[in-house]
């Protein structure tokens, strides 16, 4: 049986809930990333890193590139936590393009990669969130409506809003790719 262990950064708690919800399902550890020190990455055949998509970016990313020397002996599942409806393909391939700028093509290639969606609350952001979302807000409504991409519409539409979209049935194919490992 593979020693397997779900590692993530979460900000506002949509990724901790699927971190959690997965450990659950593959009755594994999971860690906070901040709890976790690298090197004991060494005693797991199969690591599960999720981290929440900020401006195009994964939270705590670089646990996988810093430590890739580790993990590339190791089975690699990643997956990300945002607004942004994975279901749309063109958002899959914008958060790949983001992924493509910060890990190699060797990681991109070894990784399997997961998109989840999340949710938002306003009144619970930081000050600086509140603001680089108002600031993105401001500049979408500038651009000419036919050039939003979906979005770009999502945001428009939740902004200032709580949602939540958070689904437990959305790991399963994660969990079956898991489940294949063994
Ligand atoms: C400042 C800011 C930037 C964000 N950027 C993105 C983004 O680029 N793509 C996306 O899909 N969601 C984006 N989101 C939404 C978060 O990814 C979403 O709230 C997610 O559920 C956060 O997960 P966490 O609470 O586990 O950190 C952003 C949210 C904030 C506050």
């Amino acid at each position: 049986m593979k020693k397997k262990v779900v590692i993530f950064e979460s900000k506002y708690g949509s990724t901790r809930c699927y971190a959690r919800w997965l450990a659950e399902e593959l009755s594994c550890p999971v860690f906070e990333k901040r709890n976790f020190k690298p090197k004991d990455l060494k005693a797991y055949d199969v690591i599960i890193y999720g981290g929440g998509l900020y401006a195009g970016g994964v939270s705590g990313i670089s646990l996988l590139t810093k430590n890739w020397e580790i993990l590339s002996e190791k089975e690699v599942i990643l997956f990300t936590c945002g607004l942004a409806n994975p279901d749309d393909p063109n958002n899959v391939t914008h958060i790949r393009r983001g992924l493509g700028k910060v890990l190699s093509a060797e990681i991109m290639d070894s990784v399997k990669i997961f998109h989840l969606r999340g949710g938002i609350a306003y009144s619970g952001l930081s000050f600086v969130h509140k603001a680089m979302m108002f600031m993105l807000r401001r500049m979408l409504l500038k651009k000419d409506p036919s050039e939003l991409t979906s979005e770009d519409r999502q945001l428009l539409d939740t902004y200032g809003k709580q949602v939540d979209f958070t689904d437990r049935a959305a790991l399963e194919p994660m969990i079956n790719v898991v489940k294949t490992l063994e």
